[in-house]
């Protein structure tokens, strides 16, 4: 088995289906993995920069697996096609932002409505909103940490729903549980914001003090309940 971090190996459990997309797959390491344990038959990786595509092509080659994964060279979901009958598509390690944007502009080419597994870094709020604008809606989120960080994982399939400004935020599966990773995220928030804040002027940056003070009593509001 190829060694994979927690971080993935969490995102692979919610992969389903036959086929997986894995964009922006540096080392392809998460097609390889889920092959390797018999969770997906094919799977294609999509890389839009030379290096790590290079290095996901050269992974797949050396575990044997060209016939099962077809690493491609492009900007995210447009690497698709309708013959590819993908079940799940995974967009991992980046911004929430990011990832919102390869879901904007590659939406077209994903029409079959596949699963969707967003790993996001930070931001997921532009993430969940793009997920309620198009059809989808949130199945499972879950909170992942690796070493020093506390990652979000969001798993949405075909559907509606109706989320409130706290949902889009704080997640609407993450902010009712309140488990502990969830109160040590955002507990690092309040003090990263408060560092901002420490280092702005309450005159002079009126409009982003407030901006800071604003985001602090959302999430104080959220902790406390
Ligand atoms: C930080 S790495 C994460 C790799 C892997 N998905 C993971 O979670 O460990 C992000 C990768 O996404 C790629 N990427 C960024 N934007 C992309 C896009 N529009 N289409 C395809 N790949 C993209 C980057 O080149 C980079 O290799």
């Amino acid at each position: 088995m190829i060694p994979i971090n927690r971080r993935l190996d969490k995102v692979s459990e919610f992969v389903q289906g036959e086929v997986l997309a894995d964009i922006g797959s540096d080392h392809a390491f998460l097609p390889i993995y889920c092959i390797q344990n018999g969770t997906i038959q094919r799977a294609i990786a999509g890389e839009v920069i030379k290096g790590p595509y290079q290095s996901a092509l050269t992974n797949v080659t050396t575990h044997g697996y060209q016939q099962q994964i077809d690493v491609r060279l492009g900007n995210g979901l447009t690497i698709l096609q309708p013959t590819d009958h993908v079940d799940t598509v995974t967009i991992c390690g980046m911004g929430g932002p990011l990832i919102t944007r390869i879901l904007t502009e590659g939406i077209s080419y994903i029409p079959n409505q596949p699963r969707l597994v967003l790993q996001s870094n930070i931001q997921s709020e532009p993430i969940r909103r793009f997920l309620q604008q198009h059809g989808y809606r949130i199945t499972t989120e879950t909170l992942v940490k690796e070493r020093a960080h506390i990652y979000e994982i969001i798993v949405a399939d075909p559907g509606k729903m109706q989320l409130s400004d706290k949902d889009f935020k704080f997640g609407p599966y993450l902010h009712p549980e309140q488990n502990a990773l969830f109160v040590e995220k955002w507990e690092r928030e309040l003090e990263a914001l408060a560092d901002i804040k420490q280092q702005l002027d309450p005159e002079k940056h009126h409009h982003r003090y407030r901006e800071i003070e604003t985001q602090e009593n959302d999430i104080k509001e959220v902790l406390s309940q």
